[in-house]
C-alpha cells in the first residue's frame, strides 16, 4: 500500500493506541507503533501488516527523552516523516490522596503524561513544519476538563496541562499547517484501569467507554479536512442512572 501520511502512535501496545492504530491504517495511513512492550507491538504489526498496511514496530520508553530521539529516527528511516501523532501513552497511580503519594510516583506519571507527550510533539513538529502539515492528538483525560477527585494528585496535574501545551501549539504552528487536538476522554474499559485502587469489575467496565469510541474520534480529528482543527473533544460513557434520583 501506498501511504501519503504516516501516522505515530505513542502507547500502541494496547487499549486506545492499539485501536487508534487499527482505525488509523484502515484510513490508509501508515503506521508506527510505540510502547515499551515490543512483543505486543508485534502482535498488532502482524495483524495489520496482513491487512495490506504499512507498519513498523518501534518500542520506546516516553519517559526517556534519547529513547524517544532514536524511536522517531527509526520511524522517519523505516516509513517516512511523521505527519500524524497520536499520543496515548499514560500512567497512574493507585495512591490518589495527596497523603498516600511518594514525589517519586508523582514525577514518573509527569514525565509519562506531560513530559513525554511534550518530548513526542518536539520530534515530530520539524519534519511537520517542512512539509507544512500535521496533525496531532494529545490524549487527556476528562479530569483535564472537569475536577474530578479521585483521579489522583499527579494524574490530574499532568493531564490538565495537556489543554494550555495543546492551545500553546495551535497558536504557534497553525500558520506551519500544524493542528493539534486535546482529547478528554471519561473511563475507558482498558487496562488503565487496573491502577484504580478499586478496580471496576466487568459490570461497571461495561457501561464506560471502549477503546475504540475514542479511536473511531481520534480517526475523525486527523481525517477532518486541513482547514479543520478540532481544538478539543470531550467524550463521556452516557450515565445510566439519574444522579439527582431521590
Ligand atoms: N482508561 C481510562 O479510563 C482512561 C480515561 C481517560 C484517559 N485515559 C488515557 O488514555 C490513554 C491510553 O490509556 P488506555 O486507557 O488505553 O490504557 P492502557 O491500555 O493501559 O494503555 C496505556 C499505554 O501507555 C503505554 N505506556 C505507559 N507508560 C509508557 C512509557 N513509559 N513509555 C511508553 N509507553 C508507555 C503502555 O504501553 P507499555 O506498557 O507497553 O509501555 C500502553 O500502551 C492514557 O494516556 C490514559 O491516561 C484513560
Amino acid at each position: 500500500m501506498t501511504t501519503s501520511r504516516i501516522a505515530w502512535i505513542a502507547g500502541a501496545s494496547s487499549g486506545v493506541g492499539a485501536e487508534c492504530a487499527r482505525r488509523l491504517a484502515r484510513a490508509g495511513m501508515g503506521v508506527a507503533l510505540s510502547a515499551r512492550r515490543a512483543e505486543r507491538l508485534e502482535e498488532l504489526a502482524e495483524e495489520l501488516r496482513a491487512e495490506g498496511a504499512a507498519v513498523s514496530t518501534v518500542p520506546l520508553d516516553v519517559q526517556h527523552s534519547t529513547s524517544i530521539a532514536q524511536a522517531h529516527e527509526r520511524v522517519v528511516r523505516e516509513l517516512g516523516p511523521v505527519t500524524d501523532l497520536v499520543a496515548a501513552a499514560g500512567l497512574n497511580a493507585p495512591e490518589r490522596h495527596w497523603r498516600d503519594q511518594s514525589m517519586a510516583m508523582f514525577e514518573s506519571v509527569i514525565a509519562t503524561n506531560l513530559t513525554g507527550v511534550a518530548q513526542l510533539i518536539d520530534q515530530v513538529l520539524p519534519g511537520m513544519r517542512s512539509a507544512g502539515t500535521g496533525t496531532i492528538t494529545a490524549v487527556s483525560s476528562f479530569a483535564a476538563w472537569r475536577h474530578s477527585p479521585h483521579a489522583g494528585v499527579a494524574y490530574s496535574a499532568s493531564k490538565s496541562a495537556l489543554k494550555p501545551l495543546v492551545e500553546m501549539l495551535n497558536t504557534h504552528e497553525q500558520a506551519h499547517g500544524i493542528r493539534a487536538c486535546h482529547l478528554c476522554p471519561g473511563d475507558i474499559d482498558t487496562d488503565f484501569l487496573d491502577q484504580r485502587p478499586e478496580v471496576p469489575d466487568a459490570h461497571a467496565r461495561s457501561r464506560m467507554l471502549q477503546a475504540d469510541d475514542v479511536a473511531r474520534a481520534v480517526e475523525f480529528v486527523h481525517t477532518a479536512p486541513a482547514r479543520v482543527c478540532v481544538d478539543e473533544l470531550v467524550l463521556s460513557p452516557v450515565q445510566g442512572a439519574d444522579p439527582l434520583a431521590p
